[in-house]
């Protein structure tokens, strides 16, 4: 009786462990946020088996795979990446920012609830970046964990040399980990220097990897030869050059899409936020053509990163939660484009 009694409990205690495991992996499945470790790292992240595989068949069942738009929160103001972290929607861009004003920036930014700071070794200003950010730590702001940074390494030298130039931005941040890192440029060296980032997100110093200054023709031949779907790319894009084609493309590979020079750049600036049409819809909303521009983008799923060192314009540039375009306005913007570069690349 004893025995059967001992046994009894064996497989009742046996039960309610798989139970309980169960709803441990339903509970992490569900949780997601910024520390919630990485889904999968692979091709497969970007896409969802649509049907179970059957396992009484000799051939392997033909899976359906569905890719998945990332959808923005309006909400938390985030997207989940397909690397499984999530990322704030709006940021602050620091080309060009050195010195004492690149740290005043970004701590401006970090007080006025920024989470997502751009910077490249390119730059030069990792270590401003760095610096801001840990005095944010240290004087309580934030904690290391709520600030999203991306980082990029650049063709030549820095792709020929992989693995040191990652480490080098690491280095200079000295931030523990990157959130995310770009390849700046298409290189002969890119698909190296990718894999070599793959490596860096193994070994937990990177999180997420992607890409910058990729448009659909790089894309297509440089997506078959990495195992790792980019979680974002980076690339110009403002009512004047607006990659209507690209977006979609890439964005329905589950690829997050941000937009380079938001407001034109340096020298454009200008005439972006004083054009009529612009200027008319921020008029009757009661905000700056900035903000109608950053929003414009938002709605097309795009993240925004407006580069500036006026804490006027950077606390502006994230208030773009309060009001939305409507289907007209955002057509009237849609048909600035010009197909007008402001820059090389
Ligand atoms: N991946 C790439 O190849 C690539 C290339 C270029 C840039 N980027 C990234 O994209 C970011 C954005 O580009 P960007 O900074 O060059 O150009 P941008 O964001 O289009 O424009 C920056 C200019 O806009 C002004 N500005 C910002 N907010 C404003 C506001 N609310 N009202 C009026 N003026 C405003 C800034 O001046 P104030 O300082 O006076 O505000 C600055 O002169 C860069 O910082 C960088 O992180 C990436």
């Amino acid at each position: 009786m004893e025995k059967i009694f001992s046994l009894v409990f064996v497989f009742l205690l046996a039960f309610l462990m798989t139970a309980c495991s169960q709803n441990r992996m339903e509970e992490n499945g569900a949780a997601g946020g910024a520390e919630t470790a990485p889904a999968t790292d692979t091709i497969e992240s970007a896409h969802e088996t649509g049907t179970e595989p059957d396992h009484t068949d000799s051939e392997p069942a033909a899976e359906e795979e569905i890719i998945v738009r990332a959808e923005f929160d309006f909400e938390s103001k985030t997207v989940m990446l397909n690397s499984g972290y999530e990322m704030p929607i709006n940021g602050l861009g620091t080309y060009s920012l050195h010195g004492d004003e690149c740290i005043d920036s970004v701590k401006s930014a970090l007080s006025n609830g920024i989470r997502l700071i751009d910077t490249a070794s390119a730059y030069g200003n990792e270590e401003e970046i760095g610096q801001a950010i840990r005095e944010a730590v240290s004087e309580g702001i934030i904690r290391r964990e709520d600030v999203f940074v991306t980082t990029k390494i650049y063709p030549g030298n820095e792709m020929e040399n992989p693995a040191q130039s990652i480490q080098a931005c690491l280095e200079r941040l000295d931030i523990g980990y990157v959130d995310l890192m770009l390849l700046h440029h298409p290189d002969p060296n890119d698909v190296e220097a990718y894999k070599t980032m793959e490596q860096f997100v193994k070994e937990g110093k990177i999180r997420s990897i992607g890409l910058s200054n990729w448009y659909v023709e790089e894309l297509t031949e440089f997506l078959p030869q990495v195992d790792t779907v980019p979680a974002l790319v980076q690339n110009e894009i403002h009512p004047y050059y607006q990659e209507n084609d690209v977006i979609p493309f890439i964005q329905d590979l589950g690829i997050v899409v941000q937009g380079w020079y938001p407001l034109g750049g340096r020298g454009h600036t200008g005439e972006l936020l004083g054009d009529p049409v612009i200027s008319e819809i921020a008029g009757m909303h009661g905000v700056s053509s900035a903000q109608v521009i950053l929003r414009w983008n938002l709605q097309k799923g795009v993240v925004v990163i407006p580069g500036s060192s006026n804490p006027d314009h950077i606390k502006e540039n994230a208030e773009l939660y309060h009001f939305s375009l409507t289907e007209d306005e955002m057509a009237q913007i849609n048909d600035l484009d010009r197909g007008e570069k402001h820059d090389w690349y």
